[in-house]
């Protein structure tokens, strides 16, 4: 063998882009197998660097300490800064034999619903060298969540994010994992607004997951039952909670007809009805993020709001007339697009 050329070597720089995701309707459904509508947005995580050996190194922009995590890491959630802790996760369920150095940016504000952790989780993997589908994405940023947070959260994200469409929203079916693209009408705004910030963390989040899974025991699949199914649920809770659920998935399917057929008005108070039942069957709005969907919905020029992702707090999203809203990162306004979904390139 003659002597390395090392003038003719180059570290291959690698870069992974992963959208954020705002999720127009269909909440706390995903993890019973139902369905939700989602869209990839034109806010993402972005990772750029090159391939090591040894760990994962990344400085973000948005974070003061660095995260460096070894390939052999154990328990995710020992791991520090916390934001590191998903990264952890990735690791610890690829099992990757090659490590990264980087850094981290992104436009998308964490706390706020947006899947600004999937997103971490999606363009870690990819930068780290997944190869397979968008669904094998998705399911191994799922259990890396599970690992790194121990919110027992559904496919939605991860999924949205993985096998987003740049040309609309989707409707996703969490129980046969299929991703059909919905378009959107052309002169129509989707409009993000913060509300307060949130973390599903020790949040009640867990304990709707066990009530699904409670009013399931007693009545069989929510995506397959109806709301007349939950009379035979005896307690009030577990009843409320079954009934968000179905109820949701009908609001899911009536909301896509809407915007195939442009009735704005019926998309528009299926995110209503929507944002009410969060409130009052599924218990996971807060007042301050009632009275902003109250505020956006009363505004001429919208057809309709809600609270969007896990609850608790976050964002709210708006369907409305093109221009009612402008972009304003001071006032946390984002009038967003659709963005394709993850994917990694080398540079
Ligand atoms: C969070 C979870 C998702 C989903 C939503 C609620 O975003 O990560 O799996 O359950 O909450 O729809």
């Amino acid at each position: 063998m003659g002597p390395i050329d090392f003038a003719a070597m180059t570290i291959a720089r690698i870069r992974a882009t992963a959208p954020g995701r705002v999720n127009l309707i269909g909440d706390h459904t995903d993890y019973t197998g139902g369905l939700v509508l989602p869209m990839t947005i034109d806010r993402a995580m972005v990772i750029e660097g090159h391939r090591t050996t040894g760990a994962v190194v990344l400085r973000s922009a948005n974070e003061a300490e660095l995260a460096e995590v070894p390939l052999d890491v154990d328990d995710p959630t020992r791991v520090t800064p916390g934001w590191a802790r998903y990264i952890a996760g990735v690791i610890q369920q690829m099992k990757p034999t090659m490590g990264f150095i980087g850094t981290v940016t992104s436009q998308i504000p964490d706390g706020a619903g947006l899947s600004s952790s999937a997103a971490l989780e999606v363009a870690v993997a990819l930068a780290l060298g997944f190869t397979g589908s968008s669904t094998d994405l998705a399911l191994l940023g799922q259990r890396a969540e599970h690992a790194a947070s121990g919110v027992p959260c559904g496919i939605m994200d991860q999924l949205s994010i993985a096998a987003g469409d740049e040309t609309g929203a989707t409707l996703i079916d969490c129980h046969r994992l299929t991703v059909t693209p919905v378009a959107l009408p052309p002169d129509l705004d989707v409009v993000v607004v913060y509300g307060h910030h949130r973390t599903l963390i020790a949040s009640a989040y867990a304990d709707r997951v066990a009530e699904c899974a409670a009013a399931e025991v007693l009545i069989g699949p929510l995506r397959l039952a109806t709301t007349a199914d939950t009379d035979r649920i005896a307690n009030p809770v577990v009843r409320a909670r079954a009934r968000h659920v179905i109820s949701e998935n009908q609001r899911v399917r009536d909301f896509a007809a809407a915007l195939a057929a442009d009735d704005r008005a019926a998309a528009g108070s299926a995110m209503v009805s929507s944002h009410n039942s969060l409130r009052h069957d599924f218990d996971t709005s807060t007042p301050q993020m009632d009275a902003l969907v109250h505020t956006l919905s009363s505004r001429k020029g919208v057809w309709g709001a809600r609270m969007t992702g896990g609850g608790f707090g976050g964002c709210a999203v708006a369907l409305t007339e093109p221009g009612v809203f402008q972009t304003s990162e001071t006032e946390r306004v984002w009038v967003v697009h659709p963005a394709p979904g993850a994917r990694v390139e080398h540079l």
